[in-house]
């Protein structure tokens, strides 16, 4: 289906006008969020939507983000117990997902939901994020903008290195400050916080704001509730292995802290000094490095990484990225 010029849209209010054009048209352009670019289509536009799962390769049960661009945009949506409330308010824009029963009138094509009575919802911070949304003033539905399967992007090169030919445009933002996917976030039928997928807002952040979050959420591969929880979604060609001291001969290194004495030629620290945030901007380029020097045949060696604030969500991609392959 490789059918489309694919534009590079620039940083600049033609470069935004030019992609409203095709998203108006029903068509499919990449934006950068602070989180990962998204696949962004016209939410309130069933075939559109379509397209990104063709696009992607995205198995139709699996649904989909809708972004806006506030707080009360995303309100008129769903219908958000109190916890939710609250958390829309300390953290949107940001990267926070809140999953809530879909309002009667929201006007979004049921297929971002695939079935589900719920809607997941975000209000991105990032600047080109919030111009494209006002500019467009109407809610984009946007998937991580990869193939399915594949790990997330965080440059548009990434976008055209697997979507172009499929899709209408990238709008370059460059690289993505956060690097790693919204927290996505639901509520029990008592209205308490569920974390469904761990993320660029810590459970920390989310307890000291919300009080308790239940976060046992079991990854489950034939129910699961954030289906990307999958366990090998976030698959990159070679194998990994995890928590290692050092990197075994013929291995790739991926460092976190000081290196130890012998690393192999192939390697890359996601933060010399230590810092999470740091580690979590880099991660996917990271993989996709040390995926592309490798090839299939590889193993990437992984130092140990905290399982406090960000390093959750960076331990949770690795593990998938470790887990066995179909
Ligand atoms: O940071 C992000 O969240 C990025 C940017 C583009 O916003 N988006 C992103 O989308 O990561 P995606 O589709 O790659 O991951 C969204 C996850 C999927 O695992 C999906 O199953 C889950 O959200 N999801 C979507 N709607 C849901 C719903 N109603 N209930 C439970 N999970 C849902
Ligand atoms: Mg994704």
């Amino acid at each position: 289906m490789k059918d489309r010029n694919t534009i590079r849209f620039s940083d600049s209010d033609r470069g935004i006008r030019a992609a409203i054009s095709f998203l108006q048209k029903g068509g499919l352009v990449a934006f950068p969020t602070e989180t990962v670019y998204g696949l962004g289509a016209d939410a309130r536009d069933e075939r559109a939507v379509a397209d990104i799962y063709r696009a992607k390769g995205r198995p139709a049960h699996n649904p989909v983000i809708v972004h806006v661009a506030d707080a009360t945009a995303g309100q008129r949506l769903i219908d958000l117990p109190e916890a939710g409330l609250k958390a829309a308010e300390v953290f949107w824009p940001g990267p926070l997902t809140l999953v809530a029963p879909v309002r009667e009138n929201s006007g979004i094509a049921p297929i971002c939901r695939a079935g589900a009575e719920t809607l997941a919802v975000r209000v991105p911070e990032h600047r080109l994020a919030q111009a494209l949304l006002k500019a467009f003033s109407g809610p984009l539905a946007a998937p991580s903008a990869n193939r399915s399967g594949q790990v997330s992007p965080t440059h548009a090169d990434h976008v055209m290195e697997e979507l172009s030919g499929r899709i209408d445009g990238v709008l370059d933002g460059g690289p993505c400050a956060v690097g790693l996917e919204s927290t996505i976030l639901g509520f029990d039928a008592d209205g308490t916080a569920r974390l469904l997928r761990p993320g660029g807002v810590s459970l920390e952040d989310l307890e000291r704001a919300l009080g308790t979050v239940h976060s046992d959420t079991i990854i489950d591969d034939t129910a699961p509730s954030a289906p990307g929880q999958l366990s090998s979604h976030y698959a990159p060609g070679a194998r990994v292995r995890l928590n290692a001291d050092a990197p075994s001969l013929g291995e790739a290194w991926l460092g976190f802290g000081p290196d130890p004495d012998r690393v192999s030629a192939i390697s890359i620290n996601l933060s010399p000094s230590g810092n999470l945030e740091e580690a979590g901007a880099n991660l996917f380029a990271a993989l996709r490095q040390l995926d592309e020097w490798l090839g299939e045949s590889g193993v990437i060696a992984v130092a140990p990484i905290p399982e406090i604030g960000l390093g959750c969500a960076i331990n949770d991609r690795l593990s998938r990225a470790a887990a066995p392959r179909d």
